[in-house]
């Protein structure tokens, strides 16, 4: 990403959204747009091939945990490049969270047609990359779930993001809004700085792997399986201890 390509998408103002919503194909018939590749930038890859083949992979690995009419809450979404395929899962149930409104707004519109079933929700969270103005703390910030209520939690390439207060936060979140048989998939990346378990900035955070584990246990949550690596993030499957 070129330090151009960063100051367009970090500055996108949602009043500017339409400008930005503008498509090189016609829209397909019963089909959902693409996002553009300033909202596909700000959601990791602005490559087309590499954003559908990272989206089908995880929604894949979601899927194959999923139980029957599954809930599932999708924290840190983006401009839905898991949504879109768990759009093709009939019976699902979504709600997607994030801090960075143009995506927000552009999932919102995209999916109206389905708001019964999948439903976007922008918190202002602050965040110096994703969104410098925002006011709310995320180590404060309740999903907008009920206790229980959700079959699967997905932190898609999120927790590579949060410094560690916010991820102890959201784990304890995360705990909260689970059914009993409910899980969770996060994936993280396992290579902390030497000397220490949790390093970096928002760019790229890391985690030493055991020191993540017990931060699960600390939040009640249990390592259900070791995934294993999904486009370089180690991702973990959870469940309540
Ligand atoms: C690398 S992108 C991944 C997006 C999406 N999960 C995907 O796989 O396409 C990280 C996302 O997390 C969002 N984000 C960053 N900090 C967040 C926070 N504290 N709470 C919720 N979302 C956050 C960003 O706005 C961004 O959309």
């Amino acid at each position: 990403m070129s330090s151009a390509d960063t100051i367009m998408w970090r500055n996108v103002r949602p009043q500017a959204l339409h400008k930005i919503d503008e498509q090189t194909w016609p829209p397909q018939p019963h089909s959902l747009p693409l996002p553009n590749e300033v909202l596909r930038e700000a959601s990791s890859v602005s490559d087309l091939a590499a954003f559908f083949a990272i989206g089908e992979a995880w929604s894949q690995m979601v899927a194959h945990y999923l139980p029957a009419s599954p809930r599932v809450l999708d924290v840190g979404c983006g401009c839905g490049k898991l949504a879109r395929f768990f759009y093709l899962i009939p019976g699902l149930t979504y709600v997607g969270v994030d801090l960075y409104r143009p995506s927000i707004l552009w999932c919102s519109k995209v999916f109206a047609h389905v708001d019964d079933r999948f439903r976007f929700f922008h918190f202002d969270g602050h965040s110096e990359v994703y969104n410098p103005d925002g006011v709310v703390k995320a180590s404060e910030y309740a999903f907008p779930v009920d206790d229980g209520e959700t079959d699967m939690v997905v932190c898609a390439s999120l927790f590579t993001h949060l410094f560690e207060p916010d991820a102890r936060h959201y784990l304890a979140e995360i705990a909260r809004v689970l059914a009993p048989a409910g899980r969770a998939i996060i994936s993280i990346h396992v290579t902390p700085e030497a000397g220490s378990s949790y390093s970096g900035d928002e760019a790229r955070i890391d985690i030493d792997k055991t020191y993540f584990e017990a931060m699960c246990a600390e939040a009640g949550l249990a390592v259900a399986e070791q995934i294993g690596v999904i486009y370089g993030q180690t991702a973990y499957l959870l469940a309540r201890a």
